[in-house]
Formats: C-alpha cells, structure tokens, sequence
C-alpha cells in the first residue's frame, strides 16, 4: 500500500478548458470544497470483519440486475487503501470528505448486537482525514439497509425507522465528539422509487404501496434519526440530501404541464414539503392513493429543524403525461440535440443555481451544501498513464459556475462535494459509467488522477489564495 505524499501541490493538465467563468469571490472563505463518496461503491472488502450483506448485496448478486453483472464484493477495495484515498484527497486539496457508514458493518444484523470492527474502521478512518486536514460530512444511510431487516420487512415497515434511529445513536455516540457534519439520509426518493417503484435498485420492488410507505418510514427515519443524533453529540450540524431536479413540461398542453407538476411532487416537494413541516403534499398523496402509515405527532418528528440542507443534482427533466403508466403517470421525453454525459443525461448547469435559489426563497433554507454533482464519461487512459477528460471539466467548470452565482444571488452556499473522488461501482450501471476525479484501474487498483483532478485542484488552490490575500 502506498501511501501518498502530502500537500496541496497540484499539476494543471494541458487543457483548453478556463476556470475563469467560476466567480470564486461569491464564496465563503471558509467553503467546504469536498469529495463525496458511498459506502456500497468504493469499500468492497464485504465479508470482512463482520459485516453482514445488505440488500445490495443481495440485488448485485442477482443476474441480469446490473450491466456485465457486476457487484461490490471488491470495488475500490477502499476498506483497505483508505490511507493512500487520504492521500489522494490531500493531493487535490479538499478540506472536506463526504463519507457513508455502512450499516451493515456496525450492526450486521440491523438492531441488536454491535460490531465493534466495523465501528473500528470508520473511526480509524475519521483520525486519518481530521490529521490529514478533512472534514468528515458522515451519511448515515445510503441506501445499503442490513439484509437480516429486509428480511422483516424492509423500509415499508415502521420498525425500521426505529432501527436507523437507534443505529443512528450507536455511530453518532463513537464518532461524534469528531465528526460534526452528519447527513441522515442519501437520496431517499432513490430508496422509495427506483428501489420500491421502478425496481431498478434494492431492494428491486415494483410496488406503489410499498414504495410509498417507504418514503413515509424513510422520511420518519430520518426524524428520528436527527433526535438520536443530537442527543449523542449536541454539536452536531445534521442535514438530510436530496437529488433534485428541475422539472419542465415537455409541451405546453394543459396535460403535460400537469404532469411536470406531479413530477415536481414526485422528485422534489414530496421530500422536502414534509421535512420543513408542511406535512404531505395533498395533490400527491391524490395522486398515489395509498394510505400513509400515520401515527400522531410524526409529522413533529419528520420536520426536526435541520442544520443545513443538502443537494444532489444531475440533470433536467423534461415530462409529458402518461395516463396509462404506473403512478405519477409521467414519462420523461428526452429532447434531441442536447449534450448529455456518458449517463445520456442531459447537462444543463442552471438547474443547479434554480435548484440552490429555489431552496434559499421557498423554503428558507439557511445553509446549503452541494452534497454532489459529477459526470460519468468514458475516459481514455493514455500511453503515458495520463487521462485528460476536457467534457468531465467542462462540467465541473459550468457547475461550479452556476452555484457562485447562486451564492451571489444569495443563496447561503457553504460547501461542494464532487461526485465522485474515485471511479466506482455506480449502482445498476456496474463499473463503466466512470465519475471519479479520480481513475481506478480495477486489475490492479491503481488510482490516477485525471485532468478534473487537477483542475478541481487548481480551482481550490485558486480559491484559496483569495481567501486569505482577503483575510
Ligand atoms: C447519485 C447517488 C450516488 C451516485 C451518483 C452518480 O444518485 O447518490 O451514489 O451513484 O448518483
């Protein structure tokens, strides 16, 4: 294992793409500029040390769920080379780490018994990015729920919000006099629609009472959570991650337009109307028709005031309406001749400042982190070693962008976390969509950091200098 040199040195690739376009100076001088990564997608390394698998495990080990049948078993093999992925940080000159703790390595069987090496893991890994200079932003769920409760149920029962809450209280009492920055949840209208609904991710459930009970629990978890958070570490600044996205109605019929509208409910407000304590959306649970599994007083618990709010954001969505599809009854049109990543999602850069405005003015949010943003591009190593992938900076570039803007318009921007530090297993797509900063050879787990590497590095350093000529 090597461990990489520290130091914030950085070498500019040739490239032809400016940074010039970002106006650093609408950012705090004390901006969080971080990495974001997933338990499940770098850590590999499943059956050590007793963890227990998860329902990811589960569904990439089922064929024909993910493309070439790829799984997580090794991934980046993170579990092992974290010190030289402290290094590679080190190297790009983040000051901020957004992590996931696996559930099922601290309590493999979902409740109950401790394992006191996986919380060794995470706990060893927190010394190592707060002596490195990083802050840690931990997640607490991102999507990987311990099998063993899948097994009773999974997210359409209540008792597994109890269980994350508790789980919730045993990470946050070993690491919380460290780690300050806490995120309950990742993403949870992935779990409730693409895991429950669309079947596409664990738990692969295609069932609309399931995945809406799911968000309910999901978001009850979270509330929940929060409570077991502070008691453990008052300190604490506790946030929930969303993936948002602007929603536009792909003609202007009356119909479609109502479409964008439900899909609107659907991606944003159902996450977040609850969460600032505006309870369900009416129009949606019509919509749906599924009875929420209330009880009195968890709405209260659902909107516990939050620290900060996070968001994830990739691309645009553009709607018509769908009436003989499965509920909201939308289905996206992809508009022709418009760039797109690798993932064929189209790139449109002022969604992200839409999204950070609309966040600030609708729903008072009083601090804000790009939790992630990234592109997944098929990157050419060359002869040399060296990957240069001008599109991923491009990206980077009008993102970055967008969200000083935000800030300059007042949106109360405090940090941005890149997705994603290294190449790794992206879910359903195995591990061809390629969104690292970093790249991994996965025969011989060489990281090498490609042109957005260093040019994130160099939009830091840039940043930096500024601040403290300021300060
Ligand atoms: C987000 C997920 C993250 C990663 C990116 C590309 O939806 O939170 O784990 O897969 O997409």
């Amino acid at each position: 294992m090597t461990f990489l040199p520290a130091g914030n040195a950085s070498i500019s690739e040739g490239t032809s793409v400016s940074s010039d376009p970002i106006d650093l100076a609408a950012l705090p001088h004390d901006f969080l500029w971080g990495t974001a990564t997933a338990a499940y997608q770098i850590e590999g390394a499943v059956t050590e040390d007793g963890r227990a698998p998860s329902i990811w495990d589960t569904f990439s080990h089922t064929p024909g769920k993910i493309d070439n049948d790829d799984n997580g078993d090794v991934a980046c093999d993170h579990y092992h080379r974290w010190r030289e992925d402290i290094g590679l940080m080190r190297r790009l000159g983040t000051n901020a780490y957004r992590l996931s703790i696996a559930w099922p390595r601290v309590l493999p069987a979902g409740d109950g018994e401790v394992n006191p090496k996986g919380l060794a893991f995470y706990d060893e890994l927190i010394d190592g990015l707060l002596e490195a200079g990083i802050t840690p932003t931990a997640t607490l769920y991102h999507w990987d729920l311990p099998q063993a409760l899948q097994d009773r149920g999974g997210w359409p029962e209540r008792d597994t919000a109890e269980h994350f809450a508790a789980y919730a209280a045993v990470v946050a009492e070993r690491l919380g006099d460290r780690v300050k920055h806490w995120a309950t949840l990742n993403e949870p209208s992935c779990s409730a629609w693409i895991g429950h609904l669309e079947g596409k991710m664990a738990p692969g459930w295609t069932d609309l009472t399931a995945a809406v009970r799911t968000s309910y629990h999901l978001l009850l978890g979270h509330g929940l959570a929060v409570q077991a958070i502070r008691a453990a570490c008052p300190d604490a600044r506790i946030g929930i991650v969303n993936n948002l996205s602007t929603v536009y109605a792909a003609t202007d019929r009356p119909e479609d337009e109502a479409a964008a509208r439900r899909h609107d409910g659907h991606v944003n407000r159902w996450w977040l109307d609850p969460v600032h304590g505006r309870g369900f959306p009416a129009d949606m649970r019509e919509v749906y028709g599924v009875e929420l599994p209330e009880h009195p007083g968890d709405l209260k618990t659902i909107a516990a005031p939050l620290d900060w709010l996070g968001l994830n954001y990739y691309f645009p969505a553009y709607v018509e309406d769908d009436p003989n599809g499965p509920a909201p009854y939308v289905r996206s049109v992809r508009r022709p001749d418009v760039p797109r990543t690798g993932m064929d999602w189209e790139i449109d850069a002022s969604g992200i400042e839409t999204l950070l405005l609309r966040l600030t003015d609708e729903y008072g949010a009083r601090k804000l982190y790009v939790t992630e943003n990234g592109s997944a591009y098929p990157d050419v190593v060359r002869p040399d070693g060296t990957i240069d992938d001008p599109e991923r900076q491009a990206y980077l570039i009008e993102h970055l962008a967008a969200v000083a803007s935000a800030a300059r318009k007042g949106a109360p921007l405090a940090g941005y976390f890149a997705w994603s530090l290294l190449d790794n297993f992206e879910w359903a797509y195995g591990y061809d969509k390629r969104f690292g900063l970093v790249h991994v050879d996965y025969d011989t787990q060489a990281r090498t950091i490609k042109g957005s590497g260093h040019r994130y590095a160099d939009i830091i350093r840039t940043h930096r200098n500024r601040a403290s000529r300021a300060a």
